[in-house]
């Protein structure tokens, strides 16, 4: 059966669109392992600077202190990890990665949910990022916290 012209054309366009498609998102991707084309990312509520593979939190600029919640994200300058920062209903301060074990999307608090969660694939971990549901099958990277008086020491290693 022949095709009409104007039908052919089209069928060549819509291949070579999906073809230049394809290949920048093969491009996009290249190197990267895990890679996922709509990766999930989560935009910090502020970026701290590391000093020596310790991250200082001043106190007055937590979430908790300011009765703005519970959980905030702390970008790390000059690196693309980013921390999850809660604190429990028992009053611990825990410092988690926000990349999921998965394929590396960014993990959110969800105050409904009472959990951490994945908007990728549906992950979800509890407060101290132990994991509750795959696919994810390995915990959040887990930071040592110190509390002092004026601020929070969180080892980075
Ligand atoms: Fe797949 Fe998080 S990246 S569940």
């Amino acid at each position: 059966m022949d095709q009409a012209p104007s039908d052919a054309g089209a069928t060549r366009r819509d291949l070579l669109a999906r073809l230049a498609l394809g290949g920048a998102a093969a491009a996009a991707c290249a190197g990267l392992s895990g890679c996922a084309l709509f990766m999930s990312s989560v935009e910090p509520d502020i970026t701290l600077i590391v000093d020596g593979g310790t991250l200082i939190v001043p106190r007055s600029i937590l979430f908790w202190e300011r009765g703005l919640g519970n959980a905030m994200v702390v970008g790390l300058s000059g690196r693309k990890d980013k921390l999850l920062l809660l604190k429990t209903p028992e009053g611990e301060i825990v410092a988690l990665s926000t990349t999921c074990t998965h394929r590396g999307c960014d993990v959110r608090w969800s105050s409904d949910a009472g959990h951490i969660v994945c908007p990728c694939h549906g992950s979800e971990y509890d407060l101290h990022g132990g994991n509750l549901k795959g696919p994810a099958t390995r915990p959040l990277q887990h930071y040592q916290v110190t509390e002092r008086p004026e601020a929070l020491s969180i080892k980075l290693g």
